[in-house]
């Protein structure tokens, strides 16, 4: 296995060997998932806390399941009762955290960067669970895995991403990844929600749907990221559906193996059919879900043996 980072805070920062380390260690992990008894010892003793500043079903769960099955304690702050509310900011608040001795600390926070500047602050692995419009590493990851699974391969194949990319972290850590493994990446989307700087990615641009996904291997949607606009950036979610909702017809453009993948929430009838997302022939989505727990179990397996090493060095440091 070949994983050198301390924490893990983006793909940009991960070379393809790591990836391919973290995939080949996940592989491993859906087997023990799909076993009656799911039980590793690979964090016993260790203390994992989620700290969570936005809403999240399928990442907090995934987290929680993943330290629970490695054995790990497990503490889930709840935010919204803890004294962010009364005005402690991030950093004091993860100094607070810290001072208990956790060994994986887990964040999602809605501004780009925050979790960077948390790791700096803190002694044990830093997980970045989503940070505003930067990055998503374990989504790209688990969505690399369900790839991986489905089509043999994660290089050579023609992966397109719709919706709004301009507001989506799963967007920009997708394109990282895909980029780093030699894959061909098409953005589709209006342009309004293209964001500027992506030629620089290698990707192709589309504002047609029916265009962007012809001979595509995989067809990734996205959901409009309210929550991050600022102002109005379609017509209207009907006219938005119209064009780049994704329906049987426009996905006939695709390759007739294509798969189609969602990182959720979804909201069908605005980026995509409630059939099509339903679909076992086509669809991965809930694949994506299972990849999810694998992928977070192994992403905090690696960090923790590299933060036993580095304790090792240090204790040996202090003993000569
Ligand atoms: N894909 C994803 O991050 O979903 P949640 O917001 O539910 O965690």
């Amino acid at each position: 296995m070949t994983f050198r980072a301390r924490h893990l805070l983006g793909i940009e920062h991960l070379a393809p060997e790591e990836i391919r380390s973290v995939l080949d260690l996940a592989d491993r992990y859906v087997d023990l998932n799909r076993r009656t008894v799911k039980q590793s010892d690979a964090l016993a003793g260790m203390t994992q806390i989620n700290m969570f500043f936005e809403n999240s079903t399928r990442t907090q769960a995934s987290f929680e399941l993943a330290g629970k099955r490695l054995g790990a304690d497990v503490m889930n702050m709840a935010v919204a009762q803890s004294s962010v509310k009364k005005g402690e900011t991030l950093i004091d608040t993860a100094l607070t955290l810290n001072a208990m001795h956790p060994d994986l600390l887990v964040v999602r926070h809605p501004n780009s960067g925050a979790v960077n500047l948390l790791a700096s602050k803190v002694n044990c692995a830093v997980l970045n669970a989503g940070d505003g419009k930067h990055e998503h590493p374990t989504q790209a990851l688990l969505d690399a895995l369900t790839i991986r699974r489905e089509k043999g391969r994660i290089q050579r194949l023609t992966v397109a991403i719709c919706g709004d990319i301009a507001h989506s972290r799963v967007a920009r850590s997708n394109l990282i990844l895909l980029g780093k493994m030699e894959n061909r990446i098409r953005l589709i989307g209006p342009p309004t929600l293209m964001p500027s700087g992506v030629a620089e990615f290698g990707a192709e641009v589309y504002d047609d749907m029916r265009e962007g996904l012809k001979g595509a291997d995989v067809v990734m949607m996205l959901r409009l990221q309210k929550e991050r606009m600022d102002g109005g950036f379609i017509p209207s979610e009907r006219e938005y559906y119209h064009r780049y909702g994704l329906d049987a017809e426009k996905l006939a453009h695709a390759r007739p193996d294509a798969i189609v993948m969602h990182p959720g929430p979804m909201n069908r009838g605005v980026e995509i059919d409630g059939e099509i997302a339903d679909d076992i022939n086509r669809s991965v989505i809930q694949e994506q879900v299972e990849m999810g727990v694998a992928v977070r179990m192994a992403c905090m397996d690696l960090l923790a043996r590299n933060l036993r090493a580095e304790r090792g060095a240090k204790a040996a440091e202090t003993y000569v």
